[in-house]
């Protein structure tokens, strides 16, 4: 495995000369003071006149580089505008991404990042964006050029109290968003030969274990005597062993019963279809089938990480659906943990599958205050919302509007879908208590939930995100660019903090 090196991040105050790249934002239409007309100043009105030519007044998400601004300053100086409003935390986030990009590859070495307020919660945030844009999946590249690699490798923030407590605490914070973001994103790009299922659950041990997440495993033998009949159905053409991990983060008192929430990852490291076997085109995308997974895998690792004051418990169903000579076919019927029967008439439809019996354990061992569950679920997610939103399916109303929140805050877009027994009839089956599919053609999404639902018991409270749609970004995206987002690892650690801990 090659995991991706994070930059190093730190808050100091400005320095006289800055050896690396300087990045000011800038408020929009604002008569320029401080330390940038100093710099201007000293420039001659370099700064500025590039500024002027580059018709750039500030405004909100629009850069300005100024190279070679003159002797004794920075070569390459980024100006990232603000907007005239006062930022959101998201939007300073943004900016610091921003900034990142411009000089990513540039040579230099370190990014130095001044506010305009040369406050420190606000470096921090910019210096969280940075560093999250300057993630990079490249370890496998072996014949990179050296111009072609990112030269950047430490942000700096600059502010006026840097070793404060206040400071000290805003990017402790940060570093604990960071460490999870990069997990979720690394274990995404691994490829399926690599990070098969058991691989999974050693490095997710591996990167727990030592933040004092109490790390398990459930193995086939033990599924098999308990009758884990969905999950195994899954994972039955592999030759490689499914497993389910479950962590368990004691932040606040009581131990792990008490009062736990609970969250569900989706984690099939790769999804060929199995016997109703995917089409050639595209298919290689299926190695992020575990996207669910990667997500709860770094929203504990940022919790641990950060010494959340909650107690978490996070369950991953990792398999491998593979066709074989001794996988599942359509038509099978097997017996899900629950008791509850299921006719798999399309082994494509594989995740429910896994996830009935993950949830149904999660209820069983751990009574939840609530559960959610991410799943990179359905194909007609993206016909629904696209790459721009993940669906949210839920049972209660103040949990959904609780992660919407966290969700809008944080920029991980969530959409409320609809559940309901119109739905939900459509999975009837004539020889089993359900089917895996849906009888009819639409919906896929919703009767997916309405699949899932059925595994959720009474008075249980629940939320489902179907993430497929967002897991991924083809085209970039402005705070990760392409390639695996790292989605919900933010968002949840937000629901948590603001609802769940103290
Ligand atoms: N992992 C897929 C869903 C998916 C498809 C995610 C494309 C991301 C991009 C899931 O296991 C699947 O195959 N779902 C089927 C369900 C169908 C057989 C009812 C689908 O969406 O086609
Ligand atoms: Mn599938
Ligand atoms: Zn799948």
């Amino acid at each position: 495995m090659t995991p991706a090196s994070m930059p190093s991040i730190s808050l100091s105050s400005v320095p006289e000369s800055f050896p690396g790249a300087l990045a000011l934002t800038v408020v929009e239409d604002k008569p320029w003071s401080g330390r940038l007309a100093t710099l201007d100043e000293a420039s001659g009105g370099a700064i500025r006149r590039a500024a002027e030519a580059g018709r750039f007044r500030g405004e909100k998400g629009k850069i300005q580089l100024v190279l070679g601004a003159g002797e004794g300053l920075p070569a390459r100086i980024v100006l990232c505008g603000m907007g005239k409003e006062s930022p959101s935390l998201l939007d300073l986030n943004r900016a610091g991404a921003q900034m990142l990009a411009t000089v990513a590859t540039s040579g230099d070495e370190s990014l130095y990042i001044l506010p305009h307020d040369a406050n420190a919660a606000t470096a921090a945030l910019l210096v969280e964006g940075a560093a999250m844009r300057s993630y990079r999946f490249d370890g496998y590249r072996t014949r990179l050029k050296d111009e072609q690699r990112q030269s950047v490798t430490s942000i700096v923030g600059l502010c006026d109290n840097p070793s404060s407590a206040a400071a000290d605490d805003n990017l402790a914070q940060a570093a604990g968003r960071l460490a999870g973001h990069y997990l979720a994103r690394d274990l995404k790009h691994e490829p399926a030969n690599v990070l098969h299922p058991m691989a999974f659950a050693e490095r997710v041990r591996a990167e727990l274990e030592p933040l004092g997440v109490e790390v398990t495993l459930i193995d086939e033998a033990r599924m098999k005597k308990e009758g884990w009949g969905s999950l195994l159905g899954v994972g039955q053409g592999s030759i490689r062993d499914s497993v389910v991990v479950a962590m368990h983060w004691k932040g606040a008192s009581g131990g792990v019963h008490k009062d736990p929430i609970c969250f569900v990852g989706k984690g099939v490291c790769f999804d060929t279809g199995g016997i109703s076997l995917k089409p050639a085109g595209g298919m290689e995308d299926m190695k992020w089938d575990m996207g669910g997974a990667a997500a709860v895998s770094g929203l504990m690792k940022t919790l641990a990480t950060r010494k959340a004051k909650a107690n978490v418990v996070g369950l991953i169903g990792l398999v491998e659906n593979m066709p074989d000579g001794n996988a599942q076919r359509p038509g099978d019927i097997v017996t899900s943990l629950s008791g509850q029967t299921i006719q798999v008439l399309n082994t494509d439809a594989e995740g429910r599958l896994v996830l009935a019996d993950v949830l149904w354990h999660a209820q069983e061992q751990y009574r939840p205050r609530f559960i959610v569950d991410l799943a990179t679920l359905t194909g007609a997610m993206l016909v629904a919302l696209g790459m721009e939103k993940a669906g949210l399916f839920s049972n209660d109303d103040e949990l959904a509007a609780q992660i919407h929140d966290a969700s809008e805050a944080t920029g991980e877009y969530v959409w409320r879908m609809p559940l309901g027994e119109e739905y939900n009839k459509m999975l009837d089956s004539k020889e089993a208590d359900m089917r895996n599919i849906s009888a009819g053609r639409w919906g896929g999404s919703i009767t997916a939930a309405c699949f899932l639902e059925r595994f959720i018991q009474k008075d249980q409270k629940w939320a489902h995100m179907d993430v497929a749609g967002v897991v991924w970004a083809d085209k970039a995206k402005p705070m990760v660019g392409t390639g695996a987002t790292g989605f919900a690892v933010r968002s949840l650690n937000k629901l948590v903090q603001d609802h769940y801990e103290g």
